[in-house]
């Protein structure tokens, strides 16, 4: 998701339950002392199953001296953190009013839960047990027990070496910014790769055991480097790279999940610009993958999904000399809330033109809503319609305008006096110059479920009837995206060995439609209406687009089939290689390749009966 700083200002993004919340947190005082214990209770877990991954308390769970033995291996990098929030509970040493304010302050920020060693951007995926509000339950169920401070691949392999030898579920946070909630779990040995840093360009490269060069620009990055320092190093270089939308996005997770950029139309997907990926694997090895060795991994770790396959502690890419961007800011909008129909047949109608338009160069976020405060205004008013913020690259200023202008020709000729049409261009010297106005700025801290599906050409422009009926039951009051990130580049894109384990509907699409919403937090009824709406809302575009599948690193989790929505016919050789590598289920996550013989029983991950 990438909502920009020029939308944001322009619409005011701001939903009302997040403000709720973001009031709830900032505005509570810290007076009120609630009596909680910071870390788990494991009583419970006392009688020892084989079957299950161990927990503190259980036979099988490593001794202190144990973790200590690990802790000097490290070199002291072991930590044991307490929850985030517990400087807002009174509890053993816990309480600390000024701490409390600087978590509060933090909370809806990406740089806080980046910062922190467990914190994560969506507050569900730690199933809230620990939230900086006053009243709140503080138990720390949903985090980790332990975490390895990673700085080198050296420290990953030692986590990963250990918690297999001891049957300890593992996982990866990088900056935490996960929609599908990978980077926690309760009961874990942690991989913090936030700290595994480094960044050296090429002008050409040689993969590790390969015979020739590759002769393109390229950088190698450890995996816990992020987006805002990627492209600030190679700006002063005068070069870019296919890089997320938000800064905090963390390229291991990114590259692993395909990664879109507003540079794929042009360029492909970030899964499609690696050359080479160092990466600790579920035995403990540090490997090179790359077209000339351990070609199945390095096919998976490219769109296979992140932690599943390893942890990726580097890779190299291709970059590109940075471009000059023009932009323009599209609204088309009306304040007549009523008529749905004529709203989401000028939607449909837009959206079928943007096909074409991104085959000549466009790219782009786009927003479709059915009511939201009219930016115009002070949004005294209320408005539905569409808002792109659109980008072109190397091309005259009017290139932009003149795509653009028989789309609004067609909308005030079909429906004349209907829509307020506006334009706003913009003109960029460098790609930098274009993201420090337009990187995502949307608010994080909530309890945020995301849904998702990708439309080709034919779902866009083949029945607008049928398109504005699903976008309006996609949409459903609030509001929803049609990124315009696909197109050529991606359809043509030539990774390095042939091919990648990208899911093969990216190849064909052209826009990635997101829909996000907002549960209240600690509340489980809450939580099942929203996801139950997400699922529905999902529901619609991929009636549209059945034969389609979705982005899976921002997606509804529980989608059904999610193994062939998120990897299509590539599922089955991706399974085939996680079973080679990782015959005991070192790595575990959800929703991931392989994960079916096991399942979360509580904070428990055991074996599926039989399995
Ligand atoms: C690991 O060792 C360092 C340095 O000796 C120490 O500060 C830290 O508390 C230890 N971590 C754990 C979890 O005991
Ligand atoms: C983790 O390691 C980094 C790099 O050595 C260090 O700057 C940071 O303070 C460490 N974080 C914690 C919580 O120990
Ligand atoms: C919005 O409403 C407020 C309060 O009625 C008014 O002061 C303000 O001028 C209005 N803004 C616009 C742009 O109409
Ligand atoms: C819309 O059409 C009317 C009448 O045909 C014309 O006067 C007006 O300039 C048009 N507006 C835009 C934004 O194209
Ligand atoms: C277009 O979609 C509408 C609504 O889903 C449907 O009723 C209609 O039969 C479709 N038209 C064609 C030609 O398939
Ligand atoms: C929980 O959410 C539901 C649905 O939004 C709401 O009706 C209920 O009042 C909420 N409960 C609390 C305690 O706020
Ligand atoms: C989340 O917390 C609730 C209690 O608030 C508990 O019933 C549930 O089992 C927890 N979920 C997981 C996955 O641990």
């Amino acid at each position: 998701m990438a909502l920009s700083r020029s939308l944001l200002l322009a619409l005011q993004l701001v939903s009302p339950v997040f403000t709720a919340a973001a009031a709830a947190v900032t505005a509570a005082s810290g007076e009120q002392k609630l009596s909680i214990t910071i870390g788990n209770d494991h009583t419970r877990h006392s009688s020892c199953k084989a079957s299950c991954k161990a927990v503190p308390g259980t036979p099988d769970w490593p001794s202190t001296k144990e973790w200590d033995s690990l802790n000097e291996s490290l070199a002291g990098r072991l930590l044991q953190p307490t929850p985030p929030g517990a400087v807002c509970h009174s509890g053993p040493g816990a309480f600390d009013s000024a701490e409390c304010k600087v978590v509060r302050d933090g909370w809806s920020t990406y740089d806080y839960h980046q910062a922190d060693p467990v914190s994560v951007d969506w507050n569900q995926w730690a199933n809230d047990t620990c939230l900086p509000v006053d009243g709140a339950p503080c138990s720390g169920q949903g985090y980790p027990v332990y975490v390895v401070n990673v700085t080198e691949a050296r420290h990953a392999q030692l986590g990963v070496q250990f918690a297999k030898k001891h049957n300890i579920r593992i996982i990866v946070k990088s900056s935490g910014h996960d929609f599908l909630g990978r980077s926690t779990s309760p009961n874990s040995l942690s991989l913090w790769v936030h700290h595994l840093r480094g960044l050296q360009t090429h002008d050409t490269f040689q993969p590790a055991g390969c015979s020739f060069t590759i002769d393109h620009t390229s950088v190698t990055v450890g995996g816990g480097m992020q987006m805002g320092e990627l492209y600030d190093a190679l700006d002063s270089i005068g070069q870019t790279v296919v890089g997320g939308g938000a800064k905090s996005v963390a390229v291991g997770g990114y590259v692993s999940g395909a990664g879109h950029s507003v540079l794929s139309s042009t360029h492909g997907l970030a899964a499609d610009q690696v050359l080479e990926i160092e990466a600790v694997t579920p035995d403990g090895e540090i490997v090179t993958a790359n077209e000339c060795q351990n070609q199945d991994l390095f096919w998976a770790l490219r769109g296979g999904g992140a932690s599943t396959f390893g942890v990726m502690t580097s890779v190299t890419m291709k970059t590109y000399p940075t471009m000059k961007i023009d932009a323009t800011t599209n609204i088309i909008i009306t304040p007549d809330l009523e008529n749905t129909r004529v709203t989401f047949d000028m939607i449909a109608y837009v959206l079928s033109q943007l096909p074409d338009m991104g085959d000549k160069g466009m790219s782009g976020y786009s927003y479709v809503f059915q009511q939201y405060p009219n930016p115009l205004d002070d949004g005294n008013t209320t408005i539905a319609g569409f808002v792109m913020s659109a980008a072109l690259q190397n091309q005259s200023p009017e290139a932009l305008q003149q795509l653009w202008a028989p789309v609004f020709e067609h909308v005030n000729t079909t429906w004349p006096n209907h829509f307020t049409a506006i334009q706003l261009p913009e003109s960029f010297t460098s790609f930098s110059d274009w993201y420090s106005k337009h990187y995502d700025t949307t608010p994080t801290g909530s309890d945020f479920y995301i849904g998702s599906r990708l439309l080709d050409r034919e779902a866009l422009t083949a029945n607008l009837t049928h398109s504005a009926e699903a976008w309006k039951g996609f949409t459903g009051g609030s509001v929803s995206t049609a990124y315009l990130v696909s197109g050529k580049g991606v359809h043509n894109a030539k990774p390095r060995g042939g091919s990648n384990a990208v899911l093969p509907a990216w190849r064909k699409a052209y826009i990635h439609a997101t829909m996000g919403e907002e549960a209240e937090p600690s509340n489980t009824t809450s939580r099942a209406i929203v996801k139950k709406r997400v699922s529905d809302r999902v529901a619609a575009l991929r009636e549209l687009a059945p034969d389609s599948g979705a982005y899976m690193n921002e997606a509804f989790y529980e989608e059904p089939d999610w193994q062939h929505t998120f990897w299509g016919p590539n599922y089955e050789r991706l399974l085939a290689i996680k079973r080679r590598i990782d015959p005991h289920d070192v790595f575990w996550c959800t929703p991931c390749v392989g994960n079916e013989r096991w399942e979360q029983v509580d904070d428990r991950l055991c074996r599926v009966n039989g399995r």
